[in-house]
């Protein structure tokens, strides 16, 4: 099958993978319908083309926490890679640094900060969530800076969104050998994904958390360590925990209201994602794409605000900056990549984003990334 865009990376995953876990990656909470809103939101924005430019000279690159990037892009975090392709957040991390965009792994990678970190230096950024044992986030918080300049600390999952999707699939059943049986019956039917990954992308734990979580199945094991783990005491007041054992820019990840964007800034917060977890929490929110620009209004010039959430285009790409954001996150669009081709489907995928942005900014007479303002939207009347 022939791949022109993201939707094509989308069906040849939903062929590779067993059910459960396209079904993980692809579903959102409850009836899907924030999920469905962030990517509708985004694309009913229209732009304003214009013409008569010279845009024969097209700068995509931009600075973000003081790093360099090619273009304003990075990997959000999404659990679980490994499970996807082969080692899979080795080779979404391999991509990202060719392409010279930023990574961000997540607390629940199958492949630990370490391994990502020897096989591909300096690119990442890391992600984490607040769990109960404080021991642990120290010792979390030191290998991430060993490794990482940016921290993403999410905190939009105090309790775990459910998804009808999981508890359908097999993934999060209550019988615990129901689920099993129907993993099993799912992952016979997929021998490509069952060798490649199933057997040769072994060991499959999740590598952060290696110390503390053990058991049999990761699928299983990883459902009940972050419902007994994840700390729903978490309030603004720990922001200056963090801050103590960590040195470099924080970002709370899963903002959507101005509010919170408020708060975020006053406990000293380098930046923030507007995010509604790519409509896998709170289903009914607004989208990120409507929530952002009055974000933006309120603390955009004092805090980097970046947004993730329904981007599968470079045309969206731009519309997030439009709409203020200073940087985008990507997930599903490059976990689907990864769970078709590997590194080399993430690596396409980021170049279609690119190409996809050059036209849009071209045809939006922008050259340059601080070109692309509110200005290119067309206001409804
Ligand atoms: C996620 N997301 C996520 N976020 C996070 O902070 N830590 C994590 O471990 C995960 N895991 C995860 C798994 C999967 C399969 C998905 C799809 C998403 C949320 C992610 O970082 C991001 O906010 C959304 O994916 C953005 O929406 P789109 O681009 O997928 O529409």
């Amino acid at each position: 099958m022939s791949t022109a865009a993201v939707s094509d990376y989308r069906e040849l995953a939903r062929r590779r993978l067993p059910r459960f876990l396209f079904d993980y990656i692809d579903g959102g909470a409850y009836d899907e319908v924030t999920l469905r809103r962030n990517v509708a939101d985004l694309e009913a924005i229209a732009l304003r083309q214009r013409v008569l430019r010279d845009v024969s000279q097209l700068d995509l690159g931009t600075e973000l926490f003081g790093q360099r990037l090619s273009m304003p892009l990075a990997l959000a975090p999404v659990g679980l890679a490994g499970m996807y392709a082969r080692r899979g957040e080795v080779q979404a991390a391999r991509a990202a640094k060719a392409a010279g965009v930023a990574m961000c792994l997540s607390t629940v990678a199958v492949c630990s900060l370490e391994e990502v970190a020897q096989a591909v230096p300096g690119v990442v950024w890391f992600q984490l969530y607040m769990v109960r044992d404080r021991a642990f986030m120290r010792d979390m918080l030191a290998r991430a800076a060993y490794h990482c300049a940016v921290l993403l600390f999410t905190v939009d999952l105090p309790v775990a969104g459910a998804r009808y999707r999981d508890a359908r699939s097999g993934l999060s059943d209550p019988d615990a050998r129901r689920g099993r049986f129907k993993r099993m019956a799912q992952i016979a039917r997929c021998p490509g994904w069952a060798w490649d990954v199933g057997v040769c992308g072994r060991p499959h734990t999740l590598g952060n958390l290696a110390n503390i979580v053990s058991g049999q199945s990761l699928m299983t094991d990883f459902f009940a360590w972050t419902r007994e783990n994840f700390d729903a005491t978490v309030t603004w007041k720990d922001i200056a925990w963090i801050r103590e054992h960590w040195q470099g820019p924080i970002v709370i990840k899963g903002v959507l209201d101005p509010d919170d964007a408020r708060a975020a800034l006053e406990c000293g917060a380098d930046g923030i994602v507007v995010s509604n977890h790519g409509g896998r929490q709170l289903d009914g929110t607004p989208s990120s794409a409507t929530a952002l620009p009055a974000i933006v209004e309120a603390v955009g010039d004092r805090l980097t605000v970046l947004a993730d959430g329904g981007v599968r285009s470079g045309l969206d790409v731009l519309r997030m900056l439009a709409l203020g954001a200073r940087g985008v996150l990507i997930g599903r669009a490059w976990a689907y990549a990864l769970s078709a081709r590997g590194h080399a489907g993430v690596a396409h995928v980021l170049r279609l984003l690119e190409e996809e942005m050059r036209v849009a900014m071209a045809l939006t007479g922008c050259t340059r990334v601080e070109d692309i303002s509110g200005d290119l939207l067309v206001r409804p009347p």
